[in-house]
Formats: structure tokens, sequence, C-alpha cells
């Protein structure tokens, strides 16, 4: 665009010239500027003519309107591919259980002059100058923060600053646990999380595991649920700092009072980590976890539908009264605080910061304990119409807005239902289940409805998507059966066969027809 500006100018003030130039004597003209020929003539007076003031004002204008374009006029290349990523959510079945579509009012904020500031530090204390406003927006978030869990702020604050929910776990363990220090989380093939301690015989996954000490608890083999009795005898073994009470892939209820109670047994610390039921809490359809926890972390892009973000919420105030009547205070503010910023962070993201503040009011709305409602009924409907189909769900059901589905008892695995309902345009994810020996090939898939309900979905709806779903297993199992091999490189092959391809298009096109017949947030941002 620049060199077109240019260009623009060059040739109307070139033009101009040749005019004159033509109309001059040529060989005089050649002489005075030292030029080889007319067109290198004509470009030297040009220059001659353009005052080097003309030329700045040029390119500073020329800048400006590079700046202030459109991405669809600026970076058409990058435009069509967010145009088609667009079309993609709006035709597709989206039940990856953590993914939402956020509102337009926190897509709008995402995207103001917020972005544009530096404030490393926290509000009234900052190491930069020009943060009257973004204090206010900070401290506002915080305070949403706090009244959306019905949190009062004498016993209860919240650092809003984590980048995601990821830093937000690292942040609590840097804060109080310690380097080395002993954490237990839930397995991640049981259903935790990458962040809980992760790590295999082979190798240590997750940084967690690197830099803290982790041990984990699993879930009963048999029934899908949380063993509490082996997590009680364990933790007199392991004797760990902190216990995480929060999952990815779990159906049911958290026991948090068990938590505490098991917790307290070995003096540990109780984190909650509610990333995946947020909104639930919020909307108070999933249990308070604030009442049994010493620190909860949550993200805010999950159920709790606001921008790809981390909070941490931690106790203040009176923590117990000692035998002389001496108050003992929690302590957890300053080390959280200081483990966020500078600990592990640098300037916050002020503009994810201010769409946080957004969602949380949204969160505090009798709309969002409606939506969040919405979200567990489709999902109870979505596992009992896909048990009355014949597939297995585990823990025979749920209580929130996951289906984790053993697809083993149809012989199927979760990486090749997977591929089938993808190309179905179905987005969900291949999970393990328990009992499975190999991580690698996980033998089932979760299932969530927190993105189906924003757009709209109700039960009667969930009973169609419950019918494309079997119909895509059904294709799967059929491809599964024509194909010589358990590779999933070879099951491809099948797939890739006309006879299977011609099945998958038609039932694409009728997925694709049938979602985006649906609302959809923030389309026009
Ligand atoms: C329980 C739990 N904690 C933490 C995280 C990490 O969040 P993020 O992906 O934003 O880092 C997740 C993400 O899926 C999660 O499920």
């Amino acid at each position: 665009m620049y060199v077109r500006l240019v260009a623009n100018k060059f040739h109307r003030t070139s033009s101009r010239l040749t005019e004159f130039f033509n109309r001059s004597n040529q060989s005089n003209c050649f002489n005075q500027l030292n030029c080889v020929n007319q067109s290198n003539c004509v470009k030297q007076l040009c220059f001659n003519y353009l005052s080097k003031r003309e030329l700045s004002i040029t390119s500073s204008k020329m800048s400006q309107q590079m700046l202030s374009q459109n991405l669809a006029d600026s970076d058409a290349e990058l435009y069509q591919l967010i145009q088609n990523e667009k079309k993609r959510q709006l035709r597709g079945l989206e039940m990856i259980a953590s993914e939402n579509f956020t509102s337009t009012s926190v897509l709008n904020a995402l995207s103001t002059c917020l972005h544009n500031k530096y404030s490393e530090g926290y509000p009234n204390a900052r190491y930069y100058g020009g943060n009257e406003f973004i204090d206010q927006i900070e401290l506002l978030a915080q305070k949403r923060s706090l009244t959306a869990f019905g949190l009062d702020p004498a016993n209860w604050g919240v650092n809003v600053q984590p980048y995601s929910g990821s830093p937000a776990n690292f942040e609590v363990y840097t804060a109080l646990v310690g380097p080395h220090g002993r954490i237990m989380g839930l397995d991640l093939p049981d259903g935790g999380h990458l962040t809980h301690g992760y790590y295999t015989e082979k190798k240590k996954v997750s940084a967690t595991s690197i830099f803290f000490e982790s041990m984990p608890y699993k879930v009963d083999p048999n029934t899908g649920l949380i063993d509490y009795d082996a997590l009680a005898a364990n933790v007199k073994i392991f004797k760990p700092k902190l216990i995480i009470a929060g999952v990815s892939c779990y159906p049911r209820h958290l026991d948090y009072k068990r938590f505490r109670e098991i917790a307290d047994s070995v003096n540990a610390l109780l984190l909650a980590d509610m990333a995946h039921v947020s909104g639930l809490v919020a909307a108070k359809q999933a249990p308070n976890p604030f009442e049994y926890s010493d620190i909860v972390t949550s993200t805010t892009h999950k159920t709790l539908r606001g921008p790809r973000a981390g909070v941490i919420f931690f106790r203040r105030g009176v923590k117990s009264v000692d035998a002389k009547g001496v108050q003992i205070m929690y302590d957890y503010e300053e080390k959280i605080n200081t483990a966020v910023f500078p600990g592990l962070q640098g300037g916050p993201h002020n503009n994810t910061i201010g769409a946080i503040a957004t969602a949380m009011k949204q969160a505090s709305t009798k709309e969002f304990a409606e939506y969040a409602q919405q979200v567990v009924k489709n999902a109870q409907h979505l596992a009992t119409r896909l048990q009355e189909k014949g597939y297995k769900i585990v823990t025979n059901g749920t209580d929130n807005h996951i289906i984790w589905v053993d697809l083993r008892t149809v012989g199927l695995t979760g990486s090749k239902a997977d591929k089938v309902l993808e190309s179905v345009s179905i987005a969900c994810n291949k999970n393990t289940v328990p009992g499975d020996t190999n991580a690698l090939n996980p033998g089932g898939i979760r299932l969530g409805t927190p993105a189906l309900t924003t757009r709209g979905f109700k039960e009667k709806d969930i009973d169609q998507v419950g019918e494309y779903l079997d119909q895509a297993l059904k294709i799967a199992i059929q491809i599964k059966d024509e194909t010589n091999s358990r590779l999933l490189k070879d099951f491809i092959v099948t797939l890739n066969q006309p006879k299977f391809q011609e099945q998958i298009k038609k039932l694409r096109e009728d997925v694709e027809n049938y979602a985006e017949r649906f609302y959809m947030p923030g389309m026009d941002v």
C-alpha cells in the first residue's frame, strides 16, 4: 500500500514534469541534471520538485493510513483465514468441553486500547505512569470476580492478572509450596490436568512435575469415581504440602468437604482448580469450592464464558485465634501476588482484564444462571440419549457439562472416533477412560455442552445432536470393521475410500446445514 501511494504521488508529479520536460530543451536538461535518459531525468526533477517537508508529510500520512486500516484491507490473507475459522465455528457442532463462544462485549473489550498499556505492578503501585484508568479497571475486575462467586472482600481476595489457567496454577505452587515441595492432584489419564503435576515413567511432562514433586491420586477403574479412600491413605505416606481438587475430564461433582478433611489430616493446603466448572459454580449449579478451600484457581474462558485468562482467589483476614486470644492472619495474598508479578509474569494483559470485568458482570446475572442450568440439563440429556443408543458413559451419567464416553465397548478408540467426528464437523477430543492401559491410545472421547448451549441448544436439539453422533460413530465402526489392522493410519486409509467418503460427505452436509441455523454471538466483531 505504502509503495502504491508513493507511486501515485510520484506519478502525478512526474507526468506534470514530463510535460514540462518535453516542452523545454531536452539536451540542456540532461546536462543540467547529469542524467542519462529522460525517465531518469524526470525522476530527478520529481524529487527536486517534492520538497523534503512534503515528502515527510506524505510518508507520515501513508503510515497513518496503514495504521488505520481494517484487517480486511491491510491483510487480506490473514483476514480470509479468520473468515474460514468463523465459518467453521458457525457450521460445526462444537462439543469440546473446555470451549465456549464468548460474548460480543468480551470480544469488544479484548480489542480496545487497553491492549496498549504497560502496567507492571498492581493498582496504585505500578512501575509505569499513566495507569489511572487501568487501576480502576483492574479493581473493577477484582470486585466483580468476588461478587460473581458471592465472596466477602474481607475474607477473600483475587488476582486477575494470570495469563491463563496453567500459569495461575504454577503461580500458586510457587507462592505456597516452594521449590520441590510436594503436591497431589488427580492423574491426567483419570481426568486431571497437566498442571496438577503430570509425569509418565519416561518423562516429566508438565513443568509442575519438574519444579515440584507430585504424586497422583486416581479414580476407581471400575466405577470411574475418585477413590477418596486411597487418597486419604496416600496422603499419610506422601505428606503433600498442597492437594488439588480439580478436573479436566470428570463428570461428577467433587466432594470438597472430603478433600478438606483429607488435607487437614496432614496439614496440607487445599487448592480447588475449578477451571472447568467455574461458570456452574457462579450459577450455583455445582458445589461451592470456596467453602472448604484455601485457594481457588480458574480459567475464565470455559463454562464461565469470558476471555482466555486465569484468576487466583485466596483467603485473607483472620485464619484462627490462638490459645492466648491472638489472631493469626492468612498470609496468602502477598505471596500469591508476588509470585504472579514479578515472579512469573510481566505486564498484565489489560484488555483481557477489562474483558474479565465484563464477563464477571455477565456471570452474576439471572440469564447466566439460566444458561448454566441449561448446560447441565443438555449434558444429562445427551448422556441418557447416548446410553439409550448403547454407548457406555463413564460413571453412568453426569452432574456437570461433561459426558465421558467409553468407546471400548463398541470396539473403537478415541482417536478413530475423533477422526470421523471431525470429518463430519463435530468437534470433540479423544480421552483416556478409567482402566485404559495405553494413555497414547485412549479408549474414549470427552463431549461437552457449554458451547452448544450458548448457541441456544435445548434438549430437543440435543436429541438431534445425539443422532448425528450415533451416525458418525456407526460409520467409524464400519470403517474399523473393514480395516485389517488396528493402526490409526490404516483406519484413515479405509476412511478415505470413496464409499466412506460419500457417507461422510452426506453426514457433514446435514450437520453443517443444521448447525448453521443456530445463533452465534460475536460473529460481527
Ligand atoms: C482443570 C484445569 N486447570 C487448568 C487448565 C489450564 O488452562 P489453560 O489452558 O488456560 O492454561 C485447564 C485447561 O484445560 C483445566 O482443565
